[in-house]
């Protein structure tokens, strides 16, 4: 199982996430990349595997700037995504009230619209949470790691 791990950031706080994640996705059978959303496009959809997007929320509830094309890209060159199965790590700060995670919120909202299919729950780090961001993002990671391993298709299937 392949998962490639898209960062939005403003101060590498999803970026360490990510990195997080990708450092135990070999304990679930899988092999990660991490990946900048900076420079890509809706193309990074089609990379084989499952996506996991890690997003923080900068402004008032928006997407980071290195994540702007991105989520731009997918409204221009909006496309059916009925293939893509991705999970989301939402990072935010739940003092900013109605815009909390609204960066992560936004990519849920447009990649639903598009058919892409959301595996698990979302994980929300909240910047105000007792619990240390990795711990919450691990023990998330652990079902959903699992949850996508029952869609893979990739995996060889007994003949
Ligand atoms: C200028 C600024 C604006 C922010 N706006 C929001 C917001 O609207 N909603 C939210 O949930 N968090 C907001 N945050 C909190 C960040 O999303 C949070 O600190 C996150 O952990 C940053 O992660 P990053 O280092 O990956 O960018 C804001 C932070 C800053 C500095």
């Amino acid at each position: 199982m392949q998962i490639t791990l898209l960062v939005g950031t403003v101060f590498g706080n999803a970026r360490q996430i990510a990195q997080t994640l990708a450092l135990a996705a070999p304990d679930y059978g899988a092999s990660a990349q991490v990946l900048d959303m900076q420079d890509q496009t809706i193309a990074v959809f089609d990379t084989p595997g499952f996506l996991v997007l890690c997003c923080s929320t900068t402004g008032q509830g928006d997407v980071p700037d290195n994540a702007q094309g991105l989520y731009q890209s997918l409204e221009a060159q909006a496309r059916y995504l009925g293939h893509v199965r991705y999970g989301l790590v939402a990072l935010g700060d739940s003092s900013y009230g109605d815009t909390f995670y609204g960066g992560a919120k936004a990519f849920q909202n447009r990649l639903q619209d598009l058919g892409a299919q959301l595996v698990g729950e979302v994980c929300i780090l909240d910047a105000l949470a007792a619990d240390g961001p990795d711990a919450v993002a691990l023990a998330w990671f652990a079902s959903w790691a699992e949850q996508a391993r029952s869609l893979d298709t990739s995996a060889s299937s007994p003949t």
